[in-house]
């Protein structure tokens, strides 16, 4: 593999006295899919906001955050995101009283303010994926369903044109069809060249579009490999994902 873009080792994550995160090292290769599933309270939100550098006052973590090969653990966020790392983080913090396309035009602000011209270049492309929010444009954010409130913040994080994308749940309380379409659309958007690292706790979905899974388990990875291979390790049945020939 060629540098990977992201590459994570010895990833440790404190809140106090109480560990979390347990040296986690974790790889994710260019235009790869990578997810990280596991159970409530594993860490895995406390993983991706420490890759972000988005923890909480309260949260400390030490290891080693290689992006595109340079250490970025002692950078704010604000430069990881310059950098072109972006988190879709659990609570998908949209703009309520705004519109969806003023919320997506927002996605793009550093990029405006970095002096880019044609910083709403992704438009068209956002739309072009998810024709949902190309319909709803000028509605309310805060009026949007479950889905498409998910879709408008996967949306405006690709207007920020990012090289790795982290998901934390995007199938939260979602129905089953829209977590398909919502996983068919970051299965499409490998075609882009942008990286992506899925925290998931739909384990079946997860696995079926990434190329390489971990199992993260009360802050330790305890099992890693090609998704192709985890989702038929007898362990990972049985504990995630149930019913074993049931379709999505
Ligand atoms: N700000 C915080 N202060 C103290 N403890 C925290 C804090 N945030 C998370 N924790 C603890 O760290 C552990 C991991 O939490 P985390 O949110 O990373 O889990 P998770 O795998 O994302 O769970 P979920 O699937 O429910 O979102 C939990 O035991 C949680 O209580
Ligand atoms: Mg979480």
């Amino acid at each position: 593999m060629t540098t990977p873009i992201l590459e994570v080792s010895g990833l440790a994550v404190r809140y106090g006295k109480i560990e979390a995160l347990h040296k986690a090292s974790i790889k994710v290769g260019a235009g790869q899919i990578v997810s990280v599933i596991g159970p409530n309270g594993a860490g895995k939100s406390t993983l991706l906001n420490a890759i972000m550098g988005a923890l909480p006052v309260t949260g400390h973590a030490s290891g080693r955050i290689a992006y595109l090969g340079d250490e970025v653990g002692g950078l704010p966020i604000e430069r990881r995101v310059a950098r072109g790392m972006c988190l879709v983080p659990e609570k998908r913090e949209l703009f309520a009283s705004m519109t969806v396309e003023d919320n997506l035009v927002l996605g793009a602000y550093r990029r405006k303010r970095a002096g880019e011209r044609n910083f709403l270049d992704q438009l068209d492309h956002v739309f072009a994926l998810f024709p949902r929010l190309k319909e709803r444009r000028a509605q309310a954010a805060g009026t949007l369903s479950g889905g498409e409130r998910q879709m408008l913040a996967v949306g405006r994080a690709l207007m920020g044109k990012p090289d790795l994308l982290m998901l934390d749940e995007p199938s939260l309380g979602l129905a089953p069809l829209i977590v398909k379409e919502i996983f068919h659309i970051i299965s499409a958007l490998r075609q882009t060249g942008v990286a992506t690292l899925l925290i998931e706790q739909n384990a079946r979905a997860a696995l079926q579009i990434s190329d390489y899974g971990y199992v993260l388990e009360t802050g330790d990875l305890a099992l890693e490999g090609p998704a192709s291979e985890l989702a038929q390790n007898p362990r990972v049945i049985e504990t995630y994902l149930g019913l074993a020939k049931r379709p999505v």
